[in-house]
C-alpha cells in the first residue's frame, strides 16, 4: 500500500484516523458544556487509564469542542519533579495570557481581558518567586504570592466575564497526577469554591491510573469534586472499526478473519492498534488484507513495540528499579501483592519501599489496591520477560 497515504498514527496524543469508543465520555462531556450555557454547572471530569489508552488524545478532542462552544480552553501537561514544577507554573500563566486574547478577538472584548491577562502574568510571577509581594497596574491589585488567594481570585475575575458572555472556562490538565502539590490543593480549593459560588469554571482532568487516589489525598471533598471516568481499551467492535474506518477510508477492506487476528493482539489498546494497523498497511502488498498479512503485521507491530513504546519506559528506569520491576514481571500476575515481589527478590519488603515509591513516582507502576503493585503499561511484564537478565 503506498506508505504516503497510511491513515494509522502511533504517538502521544496524535489524532487517531477514526476516533472510536469513547461516545460516553463525550457526550457526557456535551452534556455539561450545554447545560453550563443554561448556567446549570455540572462537575468537571477526571478521565484516568494506563499508558497508550487514549487520554491526552480525548482529552484534547473535548478540549477543542469547548472552545468550538464558546469557552476559554487552557490546556497545560504536568510534569513531575522541581524543574517541571516551574516550567507548568510558567506554562499556565502564559497559556492563560495567550487563551484570554484569543477570546477578546473573538469576542470584542478588548478593555476588560487586558486587565485578566495583567493578572494571568502576575499569578505567574507571584507564584515563582514564593512569598514575594508582586505589585501590578491592575488599579492597585496585587499578586500576594499566596497561590490560594491568587488563583481564586484570577479564576473568579475570567469566570465573571465568561459569565457574562454565557462562556465558561475550561482548564485542561494531563498527566494530572504530576501536578505539585500546592497548585493541585489550590485548584481543587478553587473548583469546590467555584461551584459553590455558580462560577462557570471547570477543571477537566487526565492522567495514570492512580489519579483519583492523587486527588483524594491532596483534598477529601475531590471524590465529589468530579464525575470520574475510567478510560480502559476498546471493546472488540470498537477496535475493529478504529482499524476498518480509516483502510475504507482509502478503498481497501480487511477480511473477517484477518481483522480478528489484530483484535485479538492489540487487546484493544489504542496504541497497539494505532501500530499494528500502521504495520498492516505497510507490509500488505494489496487490499483486502488477509490473515498471512495480518500476522506478518502484528510481527511487525510488536517489533516496533519493543524498539520504542516499551524501551523509553524501561530506559528511565534506574538498575535498583528495574530489578524491581522484573521482580514484580517475574510473579506472573498482574498485580501481585508487595510482599511477593519482595520476596521473589529475596528481601523484606521494607527493603524495596524506597524503589517502589520511586517507580510509582515515575508513573512506571502504581498500587491498585492497598499492598497490591501493577505496570501503568499494558504488556510491561511480556516486555520485560522478553529482556536479557544484566
Ligand atoms: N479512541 C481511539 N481510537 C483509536 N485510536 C486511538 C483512540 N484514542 C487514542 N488513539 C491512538 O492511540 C495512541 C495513544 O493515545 P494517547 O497518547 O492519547 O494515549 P494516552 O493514554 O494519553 O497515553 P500516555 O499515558 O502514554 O500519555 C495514539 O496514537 C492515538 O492516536
Ligand atoms: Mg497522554
Amino acid at each position: 500500500m503506498d506508505p504516503a497515504l497510511n491513515p494509522f498514527k502511533p504517538g502521544s496524543g496524535l489524532r487517531p484516523p477514526a476516533l472510536e469508543g469513547r461516545d460516553r465520555e463525550r457526550e457526557e462531556f456535551d452534556l455539561l458544556v450545554a447545560r453550563s450555557k443554561a448556567g446549570n454547572y455540572d462537575r468537571g471530569m477526571v478521565l484516568s487509564g494506563l499508558r497508550g489508552v487514549g487520554k491526552t488524545t480525548l482529552l484534547n478532542t473535548l478540549a477543542e469542542h469547548a472552545e468550538r462552544q464558546g469557552w476559554l480552553a487552557i490546556n497545560i501537561e504536568a510534569r513531575p519533579n522541581e524543574a517541571g514544577i516551574a516550567a507548568v507554573r510558567a506554562r499556565l500563566g502564559y497559556e492563560l495570557a495567550v487563551g484570554l486574547r484569543r477570546f477578546s478577538r473573538k469576542h470584542q472584548l478588548h478593555k476588560v481581558i487586558d486587565d485578566l491577562v495583567s493578572l494571568a502574568r502576575g499569578f505567574t510571577l507571584g507564584v515563582g518567586l514564593g512569598p514575594a509581594k508582586i505589585e501590578l497596574a491592575l488599579g492597585g491589585r496585587a499578586a500576594s504570592g499566596d497561590i490560594d488567594l491568587d488563583l481564586e481570585e484570577l479564576v473568579e475575575a475570567i469566570s465573571d466575564v465568561m459569565r457574562k458572555k454565557g462562556a465558561a472556562f475550561g482548564l485542561f490538565i494531563d498527566e494530572m497526577q504530576d501536578l505539585d502539590p500546592d497548585l493541585l490543593g489550590a485548584l481543587l480549593a478553587v473548583q469546590h469554591r467555584a461551584s459553590q459560588r455558580e462560577w462557570p469554571f471547570f477543571v477537566i482532568g487526565a492522567g495514570l491510573p492512580s489519579l483519583p487516589a492523587v486527588l483524594a489525598d491532596s483534598r477529601s471533598y475531590a471524590e465529589r469534586q468530579f464525575s470520574y471516568r475510567t478510560i480502559g481499551p476498546l471493546s472488540p467492535a470498537d477496535a475493529a472499526d478504529a482499524l476498518r474506518v480509516p483502510v475504507e477510508a482509502h478503498g481497501g477492506a480487511f477480511t473477517p478473519d484477518a481483522l480478528e487476528i489484530v483484535v485479538e493482539a492489540s487487546g484493544g489498546y489504542p496504541y497497539f492498534l494505532q501500530e499494528f494497523g500502521k504495520a498492516i498497511w505497510h507490509t500488505a502488498p494489496a487490499s483486502p488484507f488477509d490473515s498471512e498479512d495480518a500476522h506478518l503485521a502484528v510481527e511487525e507491530g510488536r517489533r516496533a513495540l519493543d524498539d520504542g513504546f516499551f524501551p523509553s519506559r524501561w530506559t528511565r528506569a534506574t538498575d535498583r528499579e528495574r530489578r524491581y520491576l522484573r521482580a514484580i514481571a517475574e510473579t506472573g500476575e498482574p498485580t501481585p501483592r508487595s510482599g511477593k515481589v519482595a520476596a521473589g527478590m529475596g528481601v523484606a519488603t521494607t527493603a524495596v519501599s524506597d524503589v517502589r515509591d520511586s517507580a510509582i513516582k515515575k508513573g512506571l507502576i502504581w498500587s491498585p489496591e492497598h499492598g497490591r503493585i501493577a505496570f501503568t503499561v499494558p504488556g510491561m511484564a511480556d516486555f520485560i520477560r522478553r529482556q536479557p537478565t544484566a
